[in-house]
């Protein structure tokens, strides 16, 4: 048998968009399939890791042999990655949580009435710079969906949320980002880029970026 670099680990991974609710029928969210995050989640099982991953609003199917967590909004996923974030020994954000939700969610269907409406807005919090504050041993992974300046968004995200990896991807790419099959990602972390790599399958991706990770988690032995 192939050697099990993630045995006996503890694999959280997020996927999909998050959805904040406007009205009972309406709401926000975004382009996320989660076929990112799932692609994570099949290559990390088969790495021998004991897999959970965080879901919001996804289309790709569902990986056999992990668990499923069904959240809706940005809130939401926060408290489920919270409550299992002190067993976990890496975290993946994948997902592409909403940053802001609407300031009052209406209880009744709106009504239509005049030629403009204004939706207010108020800021979700960053899920992930929330472990990054957190974190006691955990290895933490962000991405970065980027359209422009990526290298230097990747850079400030992985410091601000106290990241080990980052992943960029610019989604203007075609081939990369959300809803495709591949996706074309550089790496990084707080030394600057760690690996380019071409247009991959995302089980190829998973598999690249889950090698670094276990690599760098067997590095640090039980220092720690
Ligand atoms: O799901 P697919 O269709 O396969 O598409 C994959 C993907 C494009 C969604 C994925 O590869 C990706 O880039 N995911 C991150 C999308 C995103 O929210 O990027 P961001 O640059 O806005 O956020 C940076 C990081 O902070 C991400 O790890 C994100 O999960 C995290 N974040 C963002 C906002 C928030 N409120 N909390 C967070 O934790």
């Amino acid at each position: 048998d192939a050697p099990k670099p993630l045995a006996g680990k503890k694999v959280l991974v997020t996927a999909g968009g998050t959805v904040e609710r406007i009205d009972p029928v309406r709401y926000i969210t975004n382009d996320s399939s989660g076929k990112m995050g799932f692609a994570i989640a099949e290559e990390a099982k088969e790495m021998g890791a004991h897999v959970t991953v965080v879901a919001a609003n996804t289309s790709a199917a569902v990986p056999a042999g992990v668990g499923v967590v069904r959240v809706e909004s940005t809130q939401n996923m926060l408290d489920a990655v919270l409550a299992r974030f002190a067993e976990t020994d890496i975290v993946i954000k994948a997902a592409a949580p909403a940053d802001y939700r609407p300031a009052h969610r209406s209880e009744q269907k709106i009504k239509k009435k005049d030629e403009t409406m204004t939706l207010e807005l108020v800021k979700n919090p960053d899920i992930i710079e929330t472990l990054g504050k957190l974190k006691t041993n955990q290895f933490t992974i962000g991405f970065a969906a980027e359209t422009n300046d990526g290298e230097r968004y990747a850079m400030e995200k992985l410091n601000k949320k106290n990241c080990d990896l980052l992943v960029l991807n610019d989604v203007t790419m075609a081939g990369a980002g959300f809803g495709t099959d591949t996706n074309i990602v550089k790496i990084f972390d707080a030394g600057g880029l760690v690996v380019s790599l071409p247009q991959l399958s995302k089980r190829e991706v998973a598999r690249r970026l889950l090698e670094i990770a276990a690599e760098r988690l067997e590095g640090r032995g039980g220092s720690e």
